[in-house]
């Protein structure tokens, strides 16, 4: 029976799959990205003055956070690992179960949640109706008072600056590029073991909802999955299927933030939902593949 759903969910994900496709950067307000800039970095915006957007997805660190799990304020410790923020406006739905439909409303959440940020929308609106960001958002909005949806919109703005387009995939993708043979191999088992079921399309995921551990389960805490939500019964031990794109920037990988090393990562993958066991020529060709999904960095100075 198990092993005819497994067939069955394969079958039907496979016949409308979504190839890989090239990302583009997206035409922006400058301006409001600009101002969208200054509020990711301030932490001013946070209950204890120290954290700010920045302090969990670090431009260092692929935009994400070395740490299994962030600190938020008051060194109060986080239950997940904090994704990228690069390309996340290409992906269907935010947070690793989806529970935000968009950018925009993702902002409630680290704002609001008391281990992140510990923010009230009275809190964030008087910083901006006082200096600097009075005159800079009255400049923008053209309104007599400047609201919390604006400080939304903004900090939206700067995330559609960050996309990471021309990575040699997509340089190859575009005729532009070519890969080295063991690229192209690593593509191919990509696509041949079927990791190309879940992550695919413009993200490499990042469109669709699957489960962790269709074939074989392992130890994970299963934090936050979308039955939390749904309470569906479905719905347990899924989750976003997340982007692999700059993947080799963003270790730990998984909610859990459990794996450090990309090529555990690919082989658990592997075992816990296609029931392979890739050899460790396998996994360094899948490796060298991932690695084709590194972009350009988004260039900040060029918006300042
Ligand atoms: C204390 C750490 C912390 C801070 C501060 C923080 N985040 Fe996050 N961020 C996280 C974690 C953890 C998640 C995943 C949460 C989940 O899925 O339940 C996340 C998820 C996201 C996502 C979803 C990405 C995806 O692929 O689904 C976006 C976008 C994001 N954060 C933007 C922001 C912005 C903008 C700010 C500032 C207003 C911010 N974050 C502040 C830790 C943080
Ligand atoms: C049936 C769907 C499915 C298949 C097939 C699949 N994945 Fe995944 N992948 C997921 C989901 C869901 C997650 C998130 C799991 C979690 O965090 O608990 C994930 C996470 C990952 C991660 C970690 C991403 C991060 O940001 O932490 C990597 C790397 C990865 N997959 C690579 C692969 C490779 C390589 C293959 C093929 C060997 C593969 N996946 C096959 C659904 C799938």
């Amino acid at each position: 029976m198990k092993i005819f759903i497994i067939i069955t969910f394969l079958l039907t994900a496979l016949s409308s799959y979504d190839i890989i496709t090239p990302i583009k950067t997206l035409k922006i307000n400058k301006a409001k990205a600009k101002l969208g800039i200054d509020l990711f970095f301030d932490s001013s915006f946070s209950k204890d003055g120290k954290i700010s957007c920045a302090s969990c997805h670090q431009p260092g660190y692929g935009w994400a956070d070395p740490r299994k799990v962030s600190a938020g304020i008051y060194g109060r410790k986080g239950v997940i690992q904090s994704p990228t923020v690069l390309n996340a406006v290409y992906n269907f739905k935010q947070m690793w179960n989806g529970r935000f439909k968009d950018l925009y409303e993702q902002i409630n959440g680290p704002t609001h949640d008391s281990s992140e940020m510990g923010a009230t929308n009275e809190h964030i609106e008087k910083i901006i109706n006082k200096e600097p960001y009075k005159s800079k958002f009255q400049k923008i909005y053209k309104k007599d008072y400047n609201t919390y949806k604006m400080f939304q919109n903004a900090i939206v703005e700067f995330e559609k600056f960050l996309t990471t387009p021309d990575s040699k995939f997509d340089l190859y993708l575009k005729g532009k590029d070519v890969l080295s043979k063991d690229e192209k191999r690593g593509y191919e088992l990509f696509v041949k073991t079927g990791c190309i079921v879940c992550h695919n399309g413009k993200n490499v995921g990042g469109n669709n909802f699957s489960k962790i551990g269709v074939v074989n389960n392992k130890k994970m805490a299963f934090v936050r999955d979308r039955y939390s939500i749904t309470h569906k019964k479905i719905d347990i031990h899924v989750y976003k299927v997340p982007s692999l794109r700059n993947i080799a920037l963003t270790s730990p990988y998984f909610h859990t933030g459990d794996i450090k090393d990309l090529k555990v990562a690919i082989r658990t993958m592997g075992y816990m939902n296609l029931g392979v066991d890739l050899d460790d020529k396998q996994i360094e060709l899948i490796y060298k593949f991932l690695l084709t999904l590194t972009g350009k960095s988004p260039d900040i100075g060029s918006l300042r």
